[in-house]
This record gives C-alpha cells, sequence and structure tokens, in this order.
C-alpha cells in the first residue's frame, strides 16, 4: 500500500457514519445569521466542502466579496475543533477570471492558442488561491452547436478537437505539475455529459445523444481533461435519452470512471440530486441518495440528502457502507494529493498583479476575430472617429457572465481605451447615437463610424437562453443610419455567442468580434483598431445566417440526398426559403496580413495500419508565406475525411493546428505529425478504430479550405 492510500485507510477508520457522511456534503456560505450553526456542523464534522458563493445561480448574482478572515476561521474550526480534523475544501466558480478577468471561454478557445490559455489559468489560480480558494468549477467542456443557450458563454464551441486543446491547457493552468503547489488550485470538468446538447438551446433540458456521438463528440474534452490530471467532475443535471446523469451509473461509472479512467472524485450540480423527484426517478429524498450514490455521485453540492439521507440507508443495507467508503476514500485522497492537511488556511502573498493584466490584454486579443476588412482598418491614429452604440461607456458587459471578483470599476470602456491610443478626434456619441442628432452629425464630423454593439452579459449565462440572437432593434437601426452617411462604417460587437449574422454583417465596412473580453479587452479593440495589433482569433463554432438555420455545425455527417448540402457546395438544396451556408463558418478570422499557401507535401501517402497500430507518425507539411503588409500569426489548420468507413463519417474534422507568427515576406513551413489517434474513430461501444481506406487531409485557413491530399491506410 502507498503513503497516500495507508493515509487515507487511517483516517477512514477512525470516523463515525456521520462523519464519513459528512465528507461528502458540500454547503454554500451562511448567510448572515445562520453562521453560529454552521460553524456547529463543522464542528460536528458533517460539512466536507464549502461553496463560496449563495444561490443556484451564482454567476447571476452578485456575490460578497470573499472574507478570507471567515474562511480561516471555520477551517480553524474544522481542524481543531471537530473531532476528525478534516479540513474542508473551499470551492468557488472563478470560470475565467478572478480579480483579472480574462476573456469568456468560448473567445478564448477563438486564441486558438494554447500556450496562452494554460498561462491565463495559471494567472487565474494565482489570484483565487490567494483568496481562500482550493478548487474551481472549470473548464466546463460541455460541446454545444447552439448558440441559443446562454451557457455556450463558458465552453469551448463545436469541435471536440479543439475542446480537447482547451481541457487540457485548462487543467494544467489551474492544476500546474502538483496541484498542491501553492499557487495553483483544483480544477473540475463540468458537466458530465451532454449538458450542452439541450434541446432548443433550453437550459437544463434533456438530450438525446446516441453512444456513437457520445464517444466521437462528447467524451473527447472529459478524455483529454482526465489525461492532463483532473481530479474533480461535476455531474450534469440534464438526462441523457432519458437517464438523469445524476442517477446513471452507465455515465458516472462505467464511461467516466471504467472507460475514461477517470479517479478522482465525482461532485453533484447544485441541487441535482434532489432534482430526481422532478425527473421522475425517484419518489423522495431517501430514494435521491440512494440512486446518486449507487451511480457513482461522490459529493453533494448543497441539498443536504447526502447528510439527511445516507445513515438511514446504510443501516437499512439500500446503500452499502463499501460504498459510501470508496466515495470518502476518493474525496479524501483530493484533500491529500492538494496538501489540504498540511496547508490547509489561506496565507495571503503579493502577486504581479499587471503581468495577469498584460496577459489578460494578450489574450483579449489573440481571441478577437477579425470577421470583415475592406480595407478600412487598421485605422490611422489621427483619424476623426465618431464613436457611437450602446457600449461606448459599457464596462460591465465587457467582463462577460460568471464574474464573481473582477472589479468594474477596474475595467476600461471603450471610450477611454480609445482617448488613451487614437491622437485623432473622438466624437463619442454613447447610447445609440441616434437620440442625440437625427441627422447623425456626430458623423458627418468624423472620417469613419465606429460602432461600439453587442448583448449584455446578463442575457447570457446559466439559465439566460435566448430564442432571439440577433442584436437589438436599436443597434440594427444605429448600423442602417451610419451606414445611410456612406461613410465608412466599424462594427465592434461584444458578445457572448455568435449572433445571427444575415443584416448585420452585410452592413458593415469591418467588423471586429470582441465577444465579452474581460478586464483588457477594450485596450485589445483600440490596439487593434490601430494596427498596434494584428488580429488573429478564429471562430470556435459556426457564425449562422439566421437563427432559424441552428443547429449547423461543421463536423456534420453527409446526407444521401443531396449531398453535403448544408455546410458546403449544394447549400441551395437545403431550404428553399433562405441560403443556408453558414455565414462565417469555423475556423474563420482574418489578419490585416495575408497568407500564400503552398501545396500539401506529405511523403508518404500510403500507411500500413500495422505500422499506425504500432505508433508509426507521418510527417505532412506545408509552406505557408506571408505575403501582406504586417507580422502576423497564422492558424494553419488540418481537416480530415475518411471517405469510406464503417460509420458514416463527417464531412470534415479538425485534427490539428499550429499558430505561427509569420514576418512580412518570410514563409514558414508548418509540419504535422500525423498518427493512430488521429485517424480513427469510436464505435458505439466505445471502441477505436482506424480503418482502411483513403482519408483525405485537408490543411487550410479554416473548414472550408479544399487544398487537400488523399492518403491511403493499407
Ligand atoms: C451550475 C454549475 C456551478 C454551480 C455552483 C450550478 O447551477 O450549473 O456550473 O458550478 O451551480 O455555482
Amino acid at each position: 500500500m502507498n503513503d497516500i492510500n495507508k493515509r487515507i485507510e487511517e483516517i477512514l477508520s477512525g470516523l463515525t457514519l456521520k462523519e464519513k457522511i459528512g465528507q461528502l456534503n458540500q454547503q454554500e456560505t451562511p448567510v448572515d445569521g445562520d453562521a453560529e450553526s454552521f460553524k456547529e456542523q463543522v464542528r460536528n464534522g458533517e460539512i466536507g466542502s464549502i461553496l463560496m458563493s449563495v444561490g443556484a445561480t451564482a454567476g447571476n448574482d452578485a456575490q460578497g466579496a470573499i472574507s478570507i478572515d471567515f474562511y480561516n476561521e471555520l477551517q480553524r474550526i474544522a481542524v481543531e475543533e471537530s473531532r476528525s480534523g478534516i479540513p474542508i475544501l473551499f470551492g468557488r466558480d472563478v470560470i475565467h477570471g478572478h480579480r483579472t478577468v480574462f476573456p469568456i471561454p468560448l473567445a478564448m478557445t477563438a486564441s486558438f492558442n494554447e500556450e496562452l490559455i494554460e498561462r491565463s489559468y495559471k494567472d487565474i489560480a494565482e489570484e483565487a488561491s490567494n483568496d481562500s480558494i482550493h478548487w474551481t468549477f472549470t473548464p466546463m467542456l460541455d460541446l454545444a452547436r447552439d448558440p441559443r443557450w446562454g451557457r455556450i458563454i463558458e465552453g469551448t464551441g463545436e469541435d471536440p478537437y479543439l475542446g480537447s486543446k482547451f481541457a487540457a491547457a485548462a487543467v494544467k493552468g489551474l492544476q500546474g505539475e502538483n496541484p498542491a503547489d501553492k499557487n495553483r488550485i483544483l480544477a473540475c470538468a463540468k458537466h458530465f455529459v451532454g449538458y450542452g446538447a439541450s434541446e432548443g438551446g433550453r437550459d437544463y433540458h434533456r438530450a438525446e445523444i446516441s453512444d456513437y456521438s457520445l464517444n466521437n463528440y462528447y467524451l473527447p474534452a472529459f478524455k483529454s481533461a482526465i489525461d492532463a490530471g483532473v481530479k474533480t467532475v461535476m455531474s450534469a443535471f440534464n438526462d441523457v435519452s432519458g437517464q438523469p446523469v445524476t442517477s446513471s451509473k452507465y455515465y458516472l461509472t462505467e464511461i467516466l470512471r471504467n472507460r475514461l479512467g477517470f479517479d478522482g472524485f465525482v461532485v453533484s450540480d447544485y441541487d441535482a440530486i434532489v432534482q430526481l423527484i422532478r425527473q421522475g426517478v425517484a419518489e423522495n429524498d431517501a430514494d435521491c441518495a440512494e440512486l446518486a450514490l449507487n451511480a457513482g455521485l461522490d459529493m453533494d453540492m448543497h441539498d443536504k440528502i447526502y447528510i439527511d439521507k445516507l445513515e438511514k440507508l446504510i443501516e437499512s443495507g439500500r446503500v452499502s457502507e463499501e460504498t459510501l467508503d470508496n466515495a470518502v476514500r476518493r474525496v479524501l485522497r483530493v484533500k491529500l494529493i492538494i496538501g489540504l492537511f498540511e496547508n490547509p488556511y489561506c496565507k495571503q502573498e503579493k502577486y504581479d498583479i499587471n503581468k495577469h493584466r498584460q496577459d489578460a490584454k494578450e489574450m483579449a486579443c489573440e481571441s478577437i476575430v477579425l470577421l470583415k476588412n475592406d480595407g478600412v482598418l487598421p485605422l490611422d491614429k489621427s483619424a476623426n472617429i465618431g464613436l457611437a452604440g450602446p457600449f461606448v461607456y459599457e464596462k460591465r458587459s465587457l467582463l462577460g457572465s460568471w464574474m464573481l471578483d473582477g472589479k468594474v470599476e477596474e475595467t476600461p470602456n471603450m471610450y477611454e481605451a480609445m482617448k488613451a491610443k487614437m491622437s485623432g478626434t473622438i466624437h463619442d456619441v454613447g447610447g445609440t447615437g441616434l437620440s442625440w442628432d437625427s441627422s447623425l452629425k456626430w458623423l458627418y464630423n468624423s472620417d469613419v463610424a465606429v460602432l461600439c454593439l453587442g448583448e449584455s452579459w446578463s442575457s447570457t449565462g446559466e439559465h439566460r437562453a435566448v430564442s432571439d440572437i440577433s442584436l437589438l432593434p436599436e443597434q440594427k437601426l444605429l448600423i442602417e443610419k451610419a451606414k445611410s452617411t456612406g461613410k465608412k462604417v466599424v462594427g465592434v460587437l461584444f458578445c457572448g455567442r455568435p449572433i445571427e449574422m444575415q443584416g448585420i454583417a452585410d452592413n458593415f465596412d469591418a467588423l471586429i468580434y470582441a465577444w465579452h473580453g474581460g478586464s483588457e479587452v477594450a485596450n485589445a479593440v483600440a490596439d487593434i483598431i490601430c494596427g498596434d495589433a494584428v488580429p488573429s482569433g478564429r471562430m470556435p463554432m459556426t457564425a449562422v445566417r439566421k437563427a432559424t438555420h441552428i443547429p449547423m455545425y461543421y463536423n456534420v455527417t453527409s446526407s444521401g440526398r443531396p449531398v453535403n448540402c448544408y455546410y458546403g457546395e449544394n447549400a441551395g438544396e437545403c431550404y428553399i426559403d433562405s441560403l443556408a451556408t453558414p455565414y462565417y463558418p469555423f475556423g474563420y478570422g482574418l489578419s490585416y496580413t495575408e497568407f500564400s499557401y503552398g501545396d500539401i507535401k506529405c511523403e508518404n501517402k500510403e500507411i500500413s495500419l500495422q505500422d499506425l497500430k504500432n505508433g508509426k507518425k507521418f510527417s505532412i507539411s506545408i509552406d505557408v508565406k506571408n505575403i501582406g503588409g504586417f507580422n502576423g500569426k497564422e492558424t494553419v489548420q488540418l481537416y480530415i475525411h475518411d471517405k469510406l468507413a464503417s460509420m458514416m463519417r463527417p464531412i470534415k474534422e479538425l485534427k490539428a493546428y499550429k499558430k505561427v507568427l509569420i514576418n512580412k515576406n518570410e514563409t514558414a513551413n508548418i509540419d504535422f505529425e500525423i498518427g493512430f489517434e488521429d485517424l480513427g474513430f469510436y464505435m458505439p461501444n466505445g471502441e477505436y478504430v482506424v480503418e482502411k481506406g483513403e482519408i483525405e487531409i485537408f490543411i487550410g485557413e479554416n473548414c472550408l479550405t479544399q487544398r487537400k491530399i488523399t492518403i491511403k491506410v493499407k
């Protein structure tokens, strides 16, 4: 028995039944007046973990500032006054920033830059760990194809490969090599599984997912997080094809643990265990507790079902003590791994917040997607600019949803950022700019209009699904008015989701997609507007023409009639009343410079399946030349299409990418190593296969690239 197992057994053997159950009980921070009875519960060993927020949708509600003294006091009671002395694990939703707010995760994904994602989460962990936090409930790895879903902001969009890259980078950034390091915190991969597939984008709603889709689309990001060492997973609220995940042994034990190899503990989502009654699979609280624990759900978030019901269930034999012990072992293991017993208290240390702000700006810059540019950008710094729209002075929405600890007053708005950056006149017209003067005098006096538009942070996030993903009518009117002056019109959109583009993108001469990009996004946009930074973000999700085209995602299988009808060349055949191609496809984004791609080179176009299985890789490369006027980063994307397989395969699947800085007039040779894990797929039973036959390999600037070679697996 190794040391950690020995310690677990020693601790476990000294616990009463109630104390064991206490380790599985997570409760939220007590509100005023409840603190004393809460302390009593801690003293009695009834609290294993604390959720450091209040309310079922904590990302939408203002949360009080963290009181380190209060949490240290609770910890002192647990360590010194409770019989077992086991420290409490403190968890908070630090989703995309703490004091320094980084772009929403969907935007960070748009950076296609794992090093930067990892660095951002390292900064976030450093700030959070200095504020009593041991554990955060991120990354959210729910693949999602419906931008109406409010929680789209928290995830990585529609692609399993990109999601997997994000997952590993976020987990490494948060936990580091050793999660016991004082500046790191525990990550939590959530929501396992299928939450992003809720029908109609309706939050918490049911998901219908076949095992084939589950394996190929929904599990890879979780697998990647597990391989990167994630120690906790949150189960999802929803049901998958009729099985609530909360009570599903199939999803939580057979798939998560047995197939994906997860060895940490599973926490429920908020009050999810008791919701089994409303989901119609449990009659009462005791049934809920029995089903959830037996399914493999270790820790109960907030609803107190375990602490109230498990004792009797064990005494009556409905749940075995062995099952309980295993769950407790898993929780104790994580507490030991992070060194909580040795370092239970928060000792604040100074960190370099300026460096975090710089990183947040770099991340905001790389996540911004230039969607359109008819030559108007970048602007000369001396240009006279008409700055209009409801986001000229807006600060709060730039920070996005799930922003518990950032400071609005530390967030420059667009007016401040542009004033600081540009030397010409800024005619600022906050609001819609329409009421100030219907003749748009402000714009006639300017060289160019920069319209700062978008959606409020409060129409995104948990429990914030919308049925309309367009801009508000007055914003559309402003775009039309500005356009009618004949001046050049640049749009800057601060949104949490890819919005409906038809009737919006058409009316701009240039369009910058800035997302809810965090504390530094306005400064990043100003840098991009004047050319101090060159845009390099890429869409992590398809931007549709019309919301009625949802779902629309690139890695789709082709129908037999018509072929490839909605994401490709035969789009006219999809609907008879509208063109159903994506407005901006997955992987799309412009730069100020231009890149020219050479031919794809592959030394060996026939590869033996056996060699692949033995780990042999083959190299495939392409020259990319910067032929434009700026140094800039290009994201070179590699997709495959398995032409003939025993199951239908998507028309394209991202399998690799490289984001590289290429200076003006220089050529970069981009080399990919492709192997067994890139060429296959999962069968419905979870078996991974590479099949013999031809595989097309595409390399280009986005998923619509037609530059390809064909290789043969023999
Ligand atoms: C959300 C989780 C979150 C938890 C704690 C739930 O409602 O679905 O993502 O971590 O609340 O705030």
